[in-house]
């Protein structure tokens, strides 16, 4: 049972960083006088001609960086009143119409919208900006009811091809949800963008023609904010096939759709986006996405940027002592003798208390996190498996045909693929997470195996993944992996954080014989007699004898437990990810569950560490993320349970 005592987190050492490169304003580059005998130098006149104008070149470059750097020193020290900002009252109602700016598909009314309402909102949209002032957008206000119908039309049959490609866990969710109006409201608009105003020679698209839709997406928006400010709802409707909808429509060929907009009078303005209410979704902080100076250096405006890795521990914090008393409180007047669902009781407990709620949210929907990596250890022969095999399996992931694709369809979890260091350029593809560190480890038993930066890196791979699912309304999270040779670095990680010989956790992973195991073991335990890695610095550890996809791993569960949400561990490398996240960041075990006990000996090992009792014990050793798909159903049943299992009170049952 995780702990719900509160413990400092260990420090966490926030890495280099990159600098940039600095152009000094008076550089002047001089061409070298040519050398007694330096043939290449005085070779023809051309060649001189072509180093004068360089030089030529070189000074006028030097010229003009002086300049600019005069220019922006001037800029900085002009004197006299700036133009004015609005007055507060002006300046809150902008802000206003932003923050209360809603996409609306409920309550929607059939009033009228008087023609001087909507002229101003169309009016408003076509004062947006546009790339070369080409102003690329038309909007076509569609009233017809026969229109509505047949667009209508193509919306629904959108709106199930969508559906079908869901997990069972989404599309139960997506159900429940509206995602058009285009009947409700007495005004459709169809805005497009013509990708050819404004000539061949449009100021700022020559290099890139997505400029004409951009522009035609910030006139969307004024339109919405225009009609927001006229108490009038808009509605964004993209369940379209785009150009089925120009030929339903008889829009010109050369015409890009862009929105497709139902506009009416509504009842309310909800306070926060419908998708949020419904729980499909939850809301990015601000923190999130502002980086300072370099990507990655996050930092809001006059703060200094922060850690992602240290942030994230920070926001970890026990079980909540009160919603785990009122947890344990309910499951006695559940009907059901005390203590009759065994286990998942506590499970259920350990769901309240992470989520501070009693009783629980149901972990659904669920999305399992795949992290491929490839290992220089494979070199030593531990593993009978070519390290392709890593490459090839992600491939089968992606296209479906993997036990964790079958087992994800089984529970109705998203399967999400994160490459972050297959030894294979792996191409695009959707599901595919390209976070790539480098193409595998070094080979562990000659150096470490990554240095430490890289192992931050990957672990920042990790903590976003879980920021993204969890981001996207995946209530709960799975951990899976690809690697050939990875059980090696598991084991390697196991021994260390639990003090046990290489002997006793070092396992036969695919299923190696004798021979190739006494040579795992022995790779094991020359990996530690090298590095002497030191438990009380897991980063380090980690680079010396880990893998990018247990460093992912170890980044997914400090992500889930700073969002309190539960992360479901698979097998040894889970395990051993575990191991490490916990020495970073104790409290992490309130956020973990172990969905089941693997073959490999080092994994009973880590679980005994953890204190982390296996929901599903079948001698599984696939990895994939398998053995946590199949414990969800259960750490579901027992949040639903908590849900609607009556109590004594309630269904009149008697007491004992
Ligand atoms: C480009 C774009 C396309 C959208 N398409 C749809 C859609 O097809 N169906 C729908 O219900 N909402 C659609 N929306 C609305 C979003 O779901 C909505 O903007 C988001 O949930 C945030 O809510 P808010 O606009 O109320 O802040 C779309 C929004 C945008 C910007």
């Amino acid at each position: 049972m995780p702990t719900t005592d509160e413990q400092s987190a260990q420090p966490v050492l926030q890495g280099p960083q990159q600098s940039r490169p600095v152009v000094e304003a008076d550089t002047v580059v001089m061409v070298p006088a040519p050398r007694e005998g330096d043939a290449e130098l005085v070779q023809n006149a051309d060649d001189l001609d072509t180093r004068a104008a360089e030089q030529e070149d070189l000074a006028d470059q030097a010229r003009h960086d002086e300049e600019s750097a005069a220019a922006v020193a001037e800029a900085r020290q002009s004197t006299g009143p700036a133009a004015p900002a609005y007055d507060p009252a002006e300046r809150e109602a902008v802000l206003k119409v932003m923050r209360e700016r809603r996409d609306i598909r409920n309550g929607f009314r059939s009033d009228p919208i008087p023609h001087e309402v909507l002229l101003r909102v169309l009016e408003a949209a076509h004062h947006a900006p546009s790339v070369g002032h080409s102003q690329p957008w038309d909007f076509v206000v569609i009233r017809s009811a026969d229109t509505r119908r047949a667009m209508h039309e193509l919306a629904m049959r959108q709106r199930d091809a969508y559906a079908k490609s869901l997990p069972k866990g989404r599309a139960k969710q997506f159900k429940e949800l509206k995602i058009e109006a285009i009947l409700d409201t007495p005004v459709n608009i169809v805005v497009t963008a013509d990708p050819t105003r404004g000539g061949r020679h449009t100021l700022g698209r020559h290099t890139q023609p997505q400029m004409a839709p951009y522009s035609a997406a910030l006139a969307v928006e004024n339109l919405w904010l225009a009609a927001r400010a006229e108490g009038l709802g808009v509605g964004w409707v993209s369940f379209f096939d785009e150009r089925e909808m120009v030929r339903a429509l008889g829009l010109p060929e050369h015409l890009e759709v862009i929105a497709y907009l139902c506009v009416g009078y509504v009842d309310e303005f909800p306070d926060e986006p419908e998708l949020l209410q419904a729980g499909w979704s939850k809301r990015r902080p601000l923190s999130w996405v502002v980086h300072e100076e370099t990507y990655g250096r996050r930092a809001l405006p006059g703060e200094e940027p922060h850690d992602l890795l240290a942030e994230t521990v920070a926001q970890i914090r026990p079980l909540d002592a009160k919603a785990l008393g009122e947890a344990w409180e309910r499951q006695k007047r559940m009907t059901k003798p005390a203590g009759a669902l065994g286990m998942l009781e506590i499970i259920s407990a350990q769901l309240s208390g992470l989520s501070r709620q009693c009783p629980p949210p149901i972990p659904e929907p669920a999305a399992v996190a795949i992290f491929a990596g490839d290992h220089g250890v494979h070199a030593q022969g531990v593993t009978p498996w070519p390290q392709e095999v890593t490459a090839q399996m992600v491939a089968n992931f992606l296209g479906g045909g993997a036990v964790c694709n079958a087992f994800a369809t089984q529970v109705g979890a998203e399967v999400c693929i994160v490459d972050v260091g297959v030894a294979a350029d792996l191409p695009a593809t959707p599901g595919l997470l390209p976070r790539k560190i480098r193409a595998g480890t070094s080979d562990l038993t000659t150096g470490p195996a990554m240095t430490r930066e890289e192992a931050k890196q990957a672990i920042e791979v990790g903590i976003e993944t879980a920021r993204d699912l969890v981001a996207a309304g995946n209530k709960a999270l799975l951990t899976g992996e690809m690697g050939i040779a990875n059980t090696t670095a598991s084991a390697a990680l196991i021994s260390v954080f639990t003090g046990a010989d290489p002997a006793e956790v070092t396992g036969r992973g695919t299923g190696i014989n004798d021979e190739t195991l006494a040579r795992k073991t022995e790779v094991v335990r020359r990996a530690l007699e090298l590095h002497q890695p030191d438990p009380a610095d897991p980063i380090g550890v980690l680079a010396a004898i880990g893998g990018f996809e247990h460093a992912a791993i170890v980044g997914l569960l400090l992500g889930g437990a700073s969002l309190r949400t539960p992360v479901i561990l698979d097998g040894v490398s889970a395990g051993a990810a575990a191991l490490v996240a916990r020495a970073i960041a104790p409290e992490v075990l309130a956020a973990c569950i172990a969905g089941h006990r693997s073959a490999e000996p080092g994994h009973v090992a880590a679980l005994n560490k953890l204190g982390l009792r296996p929901l599903v014990d079948l001698d599984l050793r696939l990895g994939e993320g398998t053995g946590a798909l199949l414990a969800l159903p259960l750490v579901q049943s027992t949040a639903r349970a908590m849900h609607e299992v009556a109590t004594f009170d309630s269904a009149g049952v008697t007491e004992k």
